[in-house]
């Protein structure tokens, strides 16, 4: 019974060591700064957004969205800027900008061959940041 035991505890440590976590599928530290590099170049194409971004120092944007993602899918960054809210106040950004936003992110990462099932496990965690970033 003891055997048994310490059996399973090896067998459930092994499982839980050998499931990547999110931030590994996103392919770690040069994954994520690959992510945001394809995202900024997306932005820049996509008239429907890119005003929005006119007046932005885009290497402070790209450091604090790299740190973003890598703290919110598990890696081993503090997130150093603003608050969402604050961030996003008086540029009015609607659905379809947010939309767009996400279109290009599923683009980039489509292109760096990352699993759907990790692509949706971060736009579920970006989801819900709709409602700080919208309209304010
Ligand atoms: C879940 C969705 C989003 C996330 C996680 C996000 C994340 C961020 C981060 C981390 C920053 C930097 C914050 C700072 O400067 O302290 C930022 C800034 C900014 N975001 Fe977003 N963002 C999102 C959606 C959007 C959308 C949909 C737009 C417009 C299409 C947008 C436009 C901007 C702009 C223009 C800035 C720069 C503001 C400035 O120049 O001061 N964001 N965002």
């Amino acid at each position: 019974m003891k055997w048994i035991f310490i059996f399973v505890l090896l067998i459930s440590g092994c499982s839980q060591q050998s499931a990547p976590s999110l931030y590994q599928q996103l392919g770690a530290e040069a994954g994520i700064e690959a992510i945001v590099d394809g995202l900024l170049y997306e932005i820049e194409h996509d008239k429907r957004i890119v005003h929005h971004f006119a007046d932005t120092d885009i290497a402070r944007f790209r450091r604090l969205l790299a740190e973003q993602l890598c703290q919110l899918s598990g890696g081993p960054c503090v997130y150093t800027g603003g608050t969402m809210q604050e961030s996003h106040t008086g540029f009015n950004i609607s659905l379809a900008d947010y939309d767009a936003l996400v279109e290009g992110l599923i683009s980039v990462m489509q292109r760096q061959n990352i699993s759907i099932a990790a692509q949706n496990q971060l736009l579920a965690l970006l989801a819900p940041m709709y409602k700080d970033v919208s309209y304010r």
